[in-house]
């Protein structure tokens, strides 16, 4: 990429360029301003304000008890510190799926309160009227299909997601009917490389992958987990490219122990 794409601010129109010319979008998640900061002076493309904050931050088991109040909260963090990269904040369950209305009005707060530029909702046709509804009041949307982690007590499980036909078939007419609404991208999660590869190849909008094989258009993947921060979290698709656990508990069994000698501060490190 030049340095001149590097500092242009990413919009969805610009997603849209960089699959027509083939060029594979970057995604990680992002819930706070330091962590924010970094990812976009390294380039990233998309920095999602997840609702995973739920299970790396805040430790629940599932991302269902998350609140708007906590996303608008992470979002605003994210976005003080983001210059180029576009950032898209999840809407948390129970916020979007009553009605349109409701959807509108939680779609609005995030937008007005975190100066985010796009919204990220799970399902299809199930939801299709408020993605419609948001995206008429000029939000852009970004869709999330395949295993759907807000829907996780609807299905006992997190393995792979349509791997029988009748699942897949729904999968495609879900992807083609969010394209139809206006959605600008879709994440399709944990679901078979070869199925996302068809979506990816059918939809003119970037298909981006968790899980999802090589394919696609883009990968996302949740920061803390590709960093090593949590190390319990270790599926297939999933490649660590930091073990930032083990070199963080160093570093703070190094402190505990310069403090217990005194070596800590030093002559230098007062004033
Ligand atoms: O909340 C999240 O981090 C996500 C990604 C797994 C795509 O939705």
């Amino acid at each position: 990429m030049s340095t001149e794409g590097m500092l242009r601010p990413v919009t969805t129109l610009r997603l849209t360029e960089m699959k027509q010319r083939g060029e594979k979008i970057s995604m990680l998640t992002a819930y706070d301003y330091s962590m924010a900061k970094i990812l976009d002076h390294a380039g990233i493309d998309v920095i999602l304000v997840g609702d995973s904050a739920a299970n790396v931050v805040a430790g629940y088991e599932t991302t269902v008890p998350m609140t708007l109040d906590k996303m608008i909260y992470h979002a605003q963090s994210v976005t003080r510190a983001v210059e180029r990269a576009l950032v898209v904040v999840d809407m948390p369950f129970g916020t979007y799926q009553g009605n349109w209305k409701e959807a509108l009005s939680s779609a609005v707060r995030i937008m007005k309160e975190t100066e985010a530029e796009a919204v990220k909702l799970e399902g299809g046709r199930e939801i299709l009227e408020s993605v419609d509804r948001i995206i008429s009041a000029g939000i852009p949307v970004m869709g999330h299909l395949g295993l759907t982690p807000q829907s996780i007590h609807k299905y006992g499980t997190y393995a792979v997601r349509a791997k029988e036909e009748h699942e897949a078939k729904k999968l495609i007419e879900d992807a083609r009917l969010l394209e139809q609404a206006g959605c600008f991208g879709i994440v399709l999660e944990k679901i078979p490389a070869q199925l996302a590869g068809r979506v990816a190849r059918e939809l003119t909008i970037p298909v981006i992958g968790i899980g999802a094989g090589r394919y696609v258009d883009g990968q996302v993947l949740v920061a803390h987990d590709m960093l090593g921060i949590n190390n319990d979290f270790s599926p297939r698709f999933l490649r660590r490219y930091a073990n930032l656990a083990e070199i963080m508990a160093n570093a703070f069994s190094s402190y505990v122990q310069d403090v217990k000698s005194g070596s800590f501060p030093s002559e230098d490190e007062q004033y």
